[in-house]
């Protein structure tokens, strides 16, 4: 292999965060912190779900979480190692997690970050091997704020950075910042290090590809039905794409363009996705990757503020044209 083949200049997630907080003027590192504790998170989520049908840590759990999933033994697994990673990292005031009923206020008085996340996304997936992930959101405290829940019950355009990790072939981060571009980072398991190959994604501004649960149509309303006909209906019908593991839908549609639609229906008239730790992560993602992300009342995401940090939407997320479709035909029906 020549020299001219061989990348010696290579981007670890590391160097980026580092070289993120030198543009940031007299930056503390706190948040550079931050990010390192939740890279850890990530290595060691991935470590066990690798290993999980070889120690006895698949199936189910035994109870249940707020939003009345049953939790599976990686979900509480992957949640404990969340939560030991942001306590640890004392940069960290509140943490909401889909499988803690109540927001955790870790005892770090001057900590001035709020973090969300969901530990496992697609668990229900696990058993089958098939790709699960971890989303994550990080707002910064409100002023004067000493932390509580209320610093949660915000829209996603207060986050300060949010995105996904997906345990799949390989490890793959998705990072986005407070109005920056959207970096993705695969995990190179032998340096042990998340080396940066996908940098600032911009999505294809359409595709003919939609990711829905269609056994859920019986419930939809009458726009989204005459979107989803006109779709398949189409000169050139659409292709299905639906893993079920939200962050294998989205990285997909980011990477490929589509668009993913779960809509509020007469089953889940609040939707089923959660706000906080689910919609408004991605929402901000697919914002900065130049697509769009709206309620099933087409409302912009990332304005929506959840009532309660469980609370949940209806969310059609990708492609700017491809959203826009949606955004079109429900005007019609006003
Ligand atoms: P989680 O595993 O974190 O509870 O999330 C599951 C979500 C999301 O990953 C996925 O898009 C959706 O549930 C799939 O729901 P259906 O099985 O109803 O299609
Ligand atoms: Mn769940
Ligand atoms: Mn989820
Ligand atoms: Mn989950």
């Amino acid at each position: 292999v020549g020299r001219e083949e061989i990348n010696t200049d290579i981007v670890t997630l590391t160097r980026y965060l580092n070289e993120e907080q030198t543009k940031v003027k007299d930056a503390t590192g706190d948040f550079t912190l931050l990010c390192h504790a939740l890279q850890f998170s990530f290595k060691s989520i991935a470590y066990y779900i690798r290993r999980a049908s070889l120690i006895n840590l698949s199936g189910l759990a035994g109870s249940s979480n707020t939003t009345g999933d049953d939790q599976k033994k990686l979900d509480v697994i992957g949640n404990d190692l969340f939560i030991a990673a942001m306590k640890s990292s004392g940069r960290v005031r509140v943490l909401v997690s889909e499988e803690e009923e109540e927001a955790i206020i870790f005892d770090v008085p001057n900590a001035k970050y709020a973090v969300v996340c969901d530990p496992i996304d697609g668990s229900s997936n696990l058993d089958a091997g098939v790709s699960v992930g971890t989303i994550f959101g990080i707002f910064r405290l409100e002023e004067g704020s000493k932390g509580t829940k209320d610093d949660m019950l915000r829209p996603g355009t207060d986050l300060v950075a949010a995105g996904f990790t997906m345990y799949g072939a390989s490890a793959q981060l998705v990072l986005t910042m407070k109005g920056g571009d959207v970096n993705g980072f695969t995990m190179d398991n032998s340096l042990g290090e998340f080396i940066l190959t996908h940098p600032q994604m911009q999505m294809p501004k359409s595709r003919s590809i939609y990711s829905a649960n269609e056994g859920n149509s019986k419930y939809w309303d009458e726009a989204t039905l005459e979107w989803v006909n006109e779709i398949k209906q189409a000169e050139k019908p659409y292709s299905a794409r639906y893993i079920g593991s939200m962050v294998a839908d989205a990285y997909r549609t980011l990477l490929y363009g589509g668009i993913f639609a779960y809509p509020a229906d007469k089953k889940s008239p609040k939707g089923k996705l959660r706000i906080l730790y689910e919609c408004a992560p991605m929402a901000m993602v697919f914002e900065n990757a130049g697509g769009q992300a709206v309620n099933s009342k087409m409302e912009r995401m990332l304005t929506i503020v959840p009532l309660d940090i469980h609370d949940r939407s209806g969310i059609f997320l990708g492609s700017y044209d491809e959203v826009q479709k949606v955004i079109d035909i429900h005007k019609k029906h006003g």
